[in-house]
């Protein structure tokens, strides 16, 4: 997409909502490029989004599952013919690498695949009732309207984890991506709209996040939003717990994580430092799945740092556009954070895997950068070593290209420390004894664990959250998102023609009790 010669806006109910602050999106590899210009939405444009989808929500959950299902299958036929451009603009906005991109278009796809035939399933029960001439059922129904608020570091495939499955069931939705990433947002609204949805079904607001917190109270308060779903930070979900509890709702929340990876002393090391690499650094460390802390144990420790800081020193950074681990930081914000990040490295700790920490520049420079630094957010990967439980950086989620290793002397210290952080999002083990590994996953407070693999690469039809600090235990993909979306009704149907009451009214048949062998 080329610089819009009108900026980007909201669309509400079908229509281009004016007015609101004007801002830049730029492309976080070349910071001079605009990428496009975006009308930030008042909290009031948040409202009426909501009472636009509240407006339009019954008569799309009149329309038939099945044909909801069609318009989900459009919509991945659609996004797969417009795989490249969409793939070449989340690369162009944030920065992430293009084989990434190409990856995250891929969990669109997947997630509307699966949606489709959902359409002809969203199955209820049929249940036995106590009583005769009387019969049970349970039905789905669409929850209403839902406000689905997201990040910018899966600018597509996160917001579709939401909206594809909330719009099959039947919802209306009000969708606020990251302001950081307007024209992708946009992008990807385009295509919804495109696939047959009418007009108020899906609204966009582009908003920053204080705009919409206001607007989200506002239109909760008003009795117009029914679902709040929220990817981003611990801090914001808390927020944003508290003001869904006040209503009585609960909220789908999955927010950060502080995801360990466990290497044991049988484990296959070259295995594991690719899967450090490839969860530590990869999107330049800025997936909420991304490894925070390796726990290795101490017979393998040494040998495993050794082969993991090689790994890291030889990766090729740069241009996203090339065959990179990673690119640059994907807004000015993660870069300035990122920088306070390191400031959690302390005297104790030892640094690895470049030449230089933070910003990649002329004067600190990366041996073998695609590119020009000087054009872009980039950063140098950091491992950092001797990382004990009682430190800073152990503790906290550093959402960038930095990595803790930390040493442990059995599988119950590393358990131990792998829930020490008070995260549990996702969790790793490498190691070939499978009692190891049941062990592991039964002890591990993540929602998702994987062995031999690392923390990263979630498929699209997995419960996808966290426990503790990651999330409220709400899980999003496959059949399992279903629970957010829709409510379960019961319904009971009695046909005897007279009052049966339940409990009360039940025959009994009566056992011998003192029969015995
Ligand atoms: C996220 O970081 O918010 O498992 C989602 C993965 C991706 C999704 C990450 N499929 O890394």
């Amino acid at each position: 997409m080329t610089q819009q010669a009108s900026p980007l806006a909201s669309r509400v109910g079908g229509r281009r909502a004016e007015g609101g602050r004007r801002q830049r999106s730029v492309d976080p590899a070349h910071t001079g490029d605009v990428v496009a210009e975006v009308l930030l939405a008042e909290p009031a444009t948040f409202v009426d989004a909501c009472r636009a989808a509240r407006a339009a929500q019954a008569g799309w959950a009149a329309t038939p599952a099945p044909v909801r299902g069609r318009v989900v299958k459009h919509l991945g036929r659609l996004v797969e013919e417009n795989a490249d451009a969409l793939a070449r603009l989340v690369t162009r906005e944030i920065g992430k690498p293009l084989a990434e991109a190409r990856g995250e278009v891929t969990e669109i796809v997947d997630t509307c695949d699966f949606f489709a035939g959902e359409g002809r399933r969203l199955y209820g029960q049929t249940v036995p009732s106590e009583m005769p001439d009387k019969q049970l059922f349970t039905f789905r129904q669409p929850v209403g309207v839902a406000a689905v608020v997201t990040a910018g570091n899966f600018p597509v495939a996160v917001p579709s984890w939401y909206l594809v499955p909330a719009l099959l069931c039947g919802n209306a939705v009000v969708w606020k991506p990251a302001e950081y990433a307007p024209a992708t947002a946009e992008a990807l609204a385009q295509l919804c709209w495109h696939a047959g949805l009418p007009d108020g079904v899906l609204n966009l607001v582009q908003a920053d996040g204080a705009a919409t917190f206001d607007g989200l109270a506002a239109a909760l308060e008003a009795g117009l939003v029914d679902k709040v779903g929220f990817t981003g930070s611990t801090e914001v979900g808390r927020r944003i717990g508290e003001l869904c509890g006040r209503h009585l709702q609960v909220p789908c929340l999955e927010l950060g994580g502080k995801n360990p990876l466990v290497v044991m002393p049988d484990a296959e090391l070259d295995l594991a430092v690719e899967g450090a690499l490839f969860s530590g650094f990869g999107t330049a460390g800025q997936r909420c799945t991304s490894l925070g802390t390796v726990i290795a144990h101490r017979a393998i420790h040494d040998e495993f740092l050794d082969r993991f800081a090689a790994a890291v020193e030889r990766a090729v950074l740069g241009d996203p556009f090339r065959d990179v681990l990673y690119g640059p930081m994907i807004d000015q914000r993660f870069y300035d954070r990122f920088l306070g990040w390191l400031e959690l490295v302390e005297p104790h700790h030892r640094v690895h895997g470049s030449t230089g920490t933070g910003r990649i520049t002329a004067a600190n420079p990366r041996k073998g950068f695609l590119g020009d630094p000087a054009d872009g957010l980039y950063c140098h990967p950091t491992i950092v070593s001797g990382v004990t439980a009682d430190d800073e950086l152990f503790r906290r989620e550093t959402f960038g290209p930095i990595v803790g290793v930390a040493a442990c002397d059995s599988l119950e210290e590393a358990v131990a420390l792998a829930n020490g952080p008070g995260y549990g999002l996702s969790a790793a083990v490498y190691t070939r004894d499978p009692a190891t590994a049941f062990r592991f996953r039964a002890g591990v407070g993540a929602g998702m664990v994987s062995i031999n693999n690392s923390t990263s690469g979630a498929e699209a039809h997995l419960p996808f959250g966290g426990n503790g600090r990651s999330g409220n235990g709400s899980r999003q993909s496959g059949i399992w998102v279903l629970d957010q979306f829709t409510r379960w009704q019961a319904l009971n149907w009695d046909y005897a023609g007279r009052l049966q009451k339940a409990q009360m009214d039940v025959a009994d048949p009566t056992p011998d009790r003192d029969f015995r062998l």
